[in-house]
């Protein structure tokens, strides 16, 4: 992961007291508009994920990961919703993290989840709250779990432990 690396320590771009106050945030925003960076943690994650059957990207930079990371891989790929976003029929979960709460969704329906391996992205692992629920709805559609994984990792936080029936990788961690 050392290019991933590179990329997260050099472009991250790090805002104090957002969204609310003392929260810290990690905007990964100049990293994806780095070319060789996109690539970097698109290959790193990719490396991670292989076996998984689909690609599931959280709302919202889960999303541009997911993409990637699933035409790395060769399978396709979900986007995990916030809610109010997809049509009925929907499985909901939801969540809290360190500065709210929301609600994820993804389609009861179709596709058809069941028995498919599935692999879950998404930018950052802060309480774990979000990747959580995005893991809990895809076995609610009778998905396997095979991995979750992120650019960045803040340990302090303690997302880890939140997820640890799931195999979790992070290229950086801070
Ligand atoms: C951020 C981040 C993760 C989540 C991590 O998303 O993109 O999805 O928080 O936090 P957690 O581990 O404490 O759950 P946010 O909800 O801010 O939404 P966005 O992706 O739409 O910006």
């Amino acid at each position: 992961f050392e290019r991933a690396e590179a990329a997260v320590s050099g472009l991250t771009r790090w805002c104090d007291d957002f969204p609310t106050p003392g929260v810290r945030f990690a905007d990964l925003t100049p990293v994806f508009a780095d070319g060789p960076g996109f690539r970097a943690v698109i290959e790193g994650l990719a490396a991670v994920g292989a076996g998984a059957e689909i690609v599931a990207g959280v709302d919202a930079r889960g999303f541009l990961l997911g993409g990637g990371v699933a035409m790395e891989l060769g399978c396709g790929v979900l986007a995990v919703r916030k809610a109010g976003k997809l049509p009925p029929p929907v499985h909901s979960q939801s969540y809290s993290l360190e500065y709210g709460a929301g609600t994820l969704e993804i389609p009861s329906d179709a596709p058809d989840l069941r028995g498919r391996r599935a692999f879950v992205i998404d930018d950052v692992l802060a309480t774990g709250g979000t990747l959580l629920a995005a893991a809990e709805l895809l076995t609610r559609a009778g998905a396997e779990v095979v991995g979750v994984a992120v650019v960045l990792e803040i340990e302090e936080l303690g997302g880890r432990a939140r997820l640890d029936q799931y195999p979790v990788t992070s290229l950086m961690r801070v």
